[in-house]
């Protein structure tokens, strides 16, 4: 039987628990189903489809609203006791599983979704398989590297600040320790291949592949998670190399809309509240601002999981009556997190934060802890443990 392990390295999941991960997936699935069905889309294309905000998106519109969907990742399946895989790959397999239970089409690609290929492939079975058209494509990817299609070359994102450094406190999961880090500022190079990595390059080549093939229903929207943050975080995230790559995806949502007008469609970019997810654990200094955060909102009543806000960005927000736009006509679900005395609030406890302190009840770092280790299958709602052999997870299929 196999033991399955929390392991953790700085702020970087190593050990996974595929039972817990079901669990997760079921408990999400029964957070929307809790809340009733809503209308909505019902032929769906997510792009980053096995984890976090992506993952959420496809549960809320699945159990939501009965859309077939298809979901592309880049994971990895067990190969021996020591190396069991990622956990995006248990949560495609559970929630194919569960969809396919309520007869609604769960088809996962697990590839990489910056290539031509796999464009193509997702684009072939759309057409011989999916009913010919999707109606929602969200592109919901965080990559720290892509390889670009054309020339082959490997491109490394790097979260870094511009100009100057910037110093400030962070927080070790793995040693629970509290510790000043400085942030480098970027070379010009690595900016540009930020931009590349993350920017909205590959979206709106997944846009232009659907739409010249005929893929795109009538009135198609598609879905890009942005993150603006606030003067807390603005150094390193919104002025920093992950700003520079949001704000290319704001200019290729202007070219996909010029792109799909002849469709009636139309781009928009959510800009999605802060969450504890495999990538944003690792941006420095960002798990300070969540652990103050998730304090002052959790007293609010205003906290959210990917799930949670997920669901609220497509049931209320985007197919319901209650959708924010800013002025430049991008979705503000995050305006939750912006209110001006949360952000009072967060910043008044952030400075009080020190080694003595930063784990105790004045801040959430227990909940972020928590929301840590459900990402890997641990500390799971509703855990039942069960004995489960490595052939048994090998057999299981995506
Ligand atoms: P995540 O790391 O949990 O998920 C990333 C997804 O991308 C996974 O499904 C992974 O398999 C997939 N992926 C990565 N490389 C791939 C490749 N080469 N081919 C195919 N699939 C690949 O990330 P998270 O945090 O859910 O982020 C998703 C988006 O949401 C990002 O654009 C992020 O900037 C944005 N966002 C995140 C926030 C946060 O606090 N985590 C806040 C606001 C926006």
């Amino acid at each position: 039987m196999l033991e399955f392990k929390q392991n953790i390295r700085g702020n970087v999941a190593l050990g996974i628990n595929p039972v817990g991960l079901k669990q997760e997936v079921q408990n999400q699935i029964n957070y929307v189903k809790n809340k009733g069905s809503f209308e909505g889309p019902k032929k769906v294309l997510i792009i980053g489809a096995s984890s976090s905000y992506g993952l959420a998106t496809r549960i809320s519109l699945a159990f939501g609203t009965g859309a077939d969907t298809i979901g592309v990742s880049f994971e990895k399946g067990p190969k021996s006791a020591r190396s069991l895989g990622t956990a995006g790959w248990y949560n495609n397999i559970a929630f194919k599983e569960a969809a396919e239970k309520e007869g609604l089409v769960a088809k996962n690609f697990v590839q990489d979704a910056f290539s031509h290929e796999s464009k193509q492939e997702v684009i072939d079975y759309i057409k011989n398989e999916f009913g010919g058209k999707v109606d929602l494509v969200v592109y919901s990817l965080a990559s720290g590297r892509r390889n670009d299609p054309d020339t082959g070359e490997t491109y490394m994102s790097s979260i870094k600040a511009l100009g100057e450094p910037v110093v400030g406190p962070n927080i070790n999961m793995q040693e629970q320790t509290f510790y000043t880090e400085t942030l480098d500022p970027a070379t010009d190079q690595e900016i540009a291949d930020t931009v590349k990595v993350m920017g909205g390059e590959d979206w709106e080549l997944w846009m232009k592949a659907l739409k010249e093939a005929g893929v795109l229903s009538d009135g198609v929207l598609t879905a890009n998670y942005s993150y603006l943050g606030t003067e807390l975080n603005h150094p390193y995230y919104g002025g920093g190399t992950l700003g520079r790559a949001k704000a290319d995806c704001d200019e290729k949502a202007e070219n996909i809309n010029e792109l799909l007008t002849d469709i009636n469609g139309k781009a928009l970019i959510v800009v999605a509240t802060a969450v504890t997810t495999k990538a944003s654990s690792v941006i420095p200094f960002f798990p300070v601002y969540c652990i103050g955060l998730y304090k002052i909102m959790e007293e609010k009543g205003t906290h959210e999981t990917p799930i949670m806000h997920q669901d609220r960005i497509y049931r209320e927000m985007i197919y319901g009556n209650k959708p924010e736009y800013d002025e430049v006509g991008r979705l503000r679900p995050d305006s939750w997190e912006l209110d001006s005395d949360t952000q009072a609030k967060t910043k008044e406890l952030i400075l009080e934060l020190n080694e003595d302190n930063f784990n105790s009840d004045k801040t959430a770092y227990d909940l972020f802890y928590k929301e840590f280790s459900n990402l890997s299958g641990f500390m799971v709602d509703n855990y039942t443990e069960q004995d489960v052999t490595l052939e048994e997870l090998k057999a299981l299929e995506y």
